[in-house]
């Protein structure tokens, strides 16, 4: 994300994610339901993808949804 202070570098630049049609390279729409999925098991949608499977739990998982809603 630009124009916060983790400066990182692992995965691709999410700034305006809703902006955005697509996730995972174009392989996905953007959807809430899409992006549910891909949040809670990239490796299941796309194996082998640079993403780990984060483990997050359902609390975890609503709270960082709602916060990529705000990526406009
Ligand atoms: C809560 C933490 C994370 C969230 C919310 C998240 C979210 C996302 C989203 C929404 C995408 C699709 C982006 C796009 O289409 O441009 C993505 C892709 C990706 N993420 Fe993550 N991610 C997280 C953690 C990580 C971590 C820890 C890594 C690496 C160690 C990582 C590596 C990647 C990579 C390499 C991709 C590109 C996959 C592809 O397009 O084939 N992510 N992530």
């Amino acid at each position: 994300m630009r124009g916060t202070v983790a400066m990182g570098r692992l995965g691709p630049d999410l700034s305006h994610l809703m902006s955005r049609s697509t996730i995972a390279a174009g392989s996905l729409p953007n959807t809430i339901g899409y992006l549910s999925g891909w949040i809670a098991d990239p490796q299941d949608i796309k194996p082998g993808v640079l993403m780990p499977v984060l483990d997050l739990s359902g609390p975890q998982l609503n709270s960082i949804r709602e916060f990529l809603g705000t990526l406009k």
